[in-house]
């Protein structure tokens, strides 16, 4: 009797509930990888072809044989393309489409091109033809990964790498991570933490190492390593890291000997030295230029390149603004053609506004990198919807006048403007162990919109937004719209909620999540307390930048001196970065700085809290795990923006001795 109800109730719940039950679950764990699979009878009316048996070529196979839906394909390698570099051309017909490429995995991103068109219903012109060639060489992810498993900044969980398992036993999500990468063209990843440990270059962890490079590779992924500087000394037993001593050169030698006899193809080392308590070249009283190149040196050979951080500053009484810029344009010129200076988009630290970084427009003879934040440090973790393209965009696009007009940063890093060699751009990823990889479903946008960026960084944001929502969600247009206006205000939402009119760093102490700005940690270093960068009082708030106070502004090329140096000139959305106004100080609406704050922050509250609006009349498009899901983060970031308005406002406000204003009208 049991077993037949038993048996029953099993029939009953795996016809009923189960499909009920998988239509209604979804972890988000595909991302924007959502092709159909192809029945077999559609399968039979095309043919996929190539001829080249490189692993990469035939990923590109396997991939449309399950998912291409259209014509017959043929897979060409062409040698004499060798100006394409990894990129692609498809041309073709209603009948025959040709996907031609200099190297294998240039078939490969043609392949996941014709599935994204695919997916998001685009109509093939007749005949079809389109050519991409990337604008940055080396698409880079940054992982701040450490060897415990734990994730610095990370957000979504642990780290993806299970170093404990490997080299032995294989996590199925790496492969996952490597074609996702792929899709998108990500094709360098540095695995470990910039505040690296030694351990990673240990023959232990080499081995480790070795096996994700070894499965990253089909997917056209270069593994590189961030390396501690004291390597030599930490796991090495020698006595100091010295670069210029023989020893410690011989030692690193014998280090990328062993490495490349794991991985003949590995990439190279990144490198954060003396900057926040890492070692570097500095400690023997030697410049970054000479540690950078004593490593290239070891690693020319193999033709690896070196990836060195700009990101230094010291609790000196000088602007940290200005530091890594007065530490770095000396040495302009005298880096090896293997190093590449990586450095941050702005020049404090992934603030959620920062003007561009001005060694931007002031390294000419040297290689350099931008350095993007993905992981959500400073804006909200991931707790916050944020889309960041925007935040890339107008970095990517910023004019830096090094050679005239239009001299962008995208052009001073992607070869327009210098022999870059490889050029290159990374971004800090926000990846981790979490099922939907990213822990907010939509910042699964940023690592797609990043990796689109370092593509073509002439994509624009809300392209990008409506590819991903239509590939992760809906095609709907009555989704697709309202979701992209919200991602499109999302950024500015996020820093007129947290920190508007220029105004930055005044998160909490270490975590950086909430707001702060009246911390003051006793015998804390003064650089990494709100008030450093706030610097409010009742004269007014904001740090000056001018002639009159750190001067950061005589970084910039002309005419950014004279516009950022200008109080009428300087656009409002930095004045606090580069002024101490006033709070009576009128803006160009004709509002007090006070009440233009007090309206900038409700601004990004209200924004918050449509957000949420919108997303619950969206509830029909979206399965209901994501809905809730985001449903629920979206409630904790309209809490969030009140805190950050009541928390900064009521504390500026015992300065600025201002009512908060009821009766004038908000920003234009
Ligand atoms: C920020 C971040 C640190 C990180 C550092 C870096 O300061 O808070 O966690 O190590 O950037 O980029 O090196």
């Amino acid at each position: 009797m049991f077993t037949r109800f038993y048996k029953i109730y099993l029939i009953i719940f795996t016809v009923v509930w189960i499909p009920v039950g998988l239509l209604q679950a979804d972890d988000g764990s595909q991302l924007w990888l959502r092709y159909d699979r192809v029945s077999a009878q559609i399968a039979a009316l095309r043919t996929i072809s190539s001829k080249s048996s490189h692993a990469s070529a035939q990923l590109a196979v396997q991939e449309l044989e399950n998912y291409w839906a259209g014509q017959h394909i043929e897979l060409v390698l062409d040698q004499r393309k060798q100006s394409w570099k990894d990129g692609y051309q498809i041309q073709g017909n209603s009948q025959k489409l040709r996907i031609t490429a200099y190297q294998p995995i240039g078939l490969l991103y043609g392949a996941y091109d014709l599935l994204r068109r695919q997916q998001v219903g685009q109509e093939f012109s007749e005949p079809f033809e389109v050519s991409e060639i990337p604008t940055f060489d080396l698409r880079v992810l940054n992982h701040w990964d450490n060897l415990d498993r734990t994730v610095e900044r990370g957000y979504a969980g642990h780290s993806l790498w299970l170093w404990d398992e490997l080299p032995g036993s294989i996590s199925p999500r790496y492969v996952q991570y490597a074609r996702a990468n792929a899709s998108i063209g990500i094709n360098t990843v540095v695995l470990n933490n910039v505040n690296a440990s030694p351990q990673i270059l240990s023959s232990t962890y080499l081995q480790k190492v070795k096996v994700l490079a070894d499965l990253f590779r089909p997917y056209g992924i270069q593994v590189y390593l961030s390396a501690n500087f004291s390597s030599p000394a930490v796991i090495g037993g020698l006595d100091d890291s010295d670069p210029l001593r023989d020893e410690v050169q011989q030692w690193w030698a014998m280090k990328a000997k062993e490495i490349y006899n794991l991985i003949p193809d590995f990439g190279g080392f990144l490198v954060k030295a003396n900057s926040e308590g890492q070692p570097g070249p500095q400690d023997y009283g030697r410049t970054h230029a000479e540690g950078a190149n004593m490593l290239a040196d070891v690693l020319q050979p193999y033709n690896g390149l070196i990836m060195w951080r700009a990101f230094v500053y010291n609790p000196t009484t000088e602007d940290r603004a200005k530091q890594a810029y007065a530490e770095f344009l000396p040495l302009d010129g005298q880096f090896r053609d293997n190093v590449i200076i990586q450095t941050k988009n702005g020049a404090i630290d992934f603030q959620p506004r920062e003007p561009f970084h001005p060694l931007f427009g002031a390294i000419k003879k040297s290689k350099q990198m931008v350095e993007f934040q993905i992981t959500q440090e400073y804006l909200g973790f991931s707790n916050h919807l944020v889309y960041l393209a925007p935040l890339f965009k107008e970095t990517l696009d910023a004019d830096t006048y090094a050679y005239g007009s239009n001299s962008t940063v995208a052009k001073m890093t992607d070869g327009t403007y210098h022999q870059q060699g490889k050029s290159a751009i990374a971004g800090v990823a926000n990846i981790g162990a979490d099922d939907n990889w990213t822990g907010h479903h939509f910042a699964q946008a940023n690592w797609y919109s990043y990796g689109r960026l370092a593509w073509n960084h002439t994509l624009s944001a809300a392209d990008i937004a409506e590819e991903w929502i239509q590939a992760t969600f809906d095609k709907d247009p009555n989704f697709v719209k309202p979701v992209k206006d919200v991602m499109l205000k999302s950024r500015e939402a996020a820093v007129n909620y947290m920190m508007p009119l220029g105004l930055h760093h005044i998160f909490a102490f270490d975590h950086h999540y909430g707001p702060e700005p009246w911390g003051d940690i006793p015998n804390a270093r003064a650089d990494w307390m709100p008030w450093y960068y706030h610097n409010a009082s009742t004269s007014g708030v904001g740090f000056d930048r001018t002639a009159t106070g750190s001067n950061a502004v005589a970084q910039y090329n002309e005419p950014l001196q004279q516009i950022y140096s200008d109080v009428a000139t300087c656009p409002e959305t930095l004045l606090l970065w580069f002024h101490h106004v006033p709070w009576t100080y009128q803006m160009r609406n004709g509002n007090t700085l006070w009440d233009e704050l007090c309206y900038r922050y409700d601004a990004g509250v209200s924004d918050a809290r449509h957000f949420q609006k919108q997303w619950d009349e969206l509830e029909a498009y979206v399965d209901k795990e994501r809905f809730l899901d985001v449903q629920k983060r979206l409630a904790i970031q309209s809490h969030d923006a009140v805190w950050w308005k009541d928390a900064v406002l009521l504390y500026f406000q015992t300065f600025a001795n201002k009512p908060i204003p009821h009766d004038i009208e908000p920003p234009k």
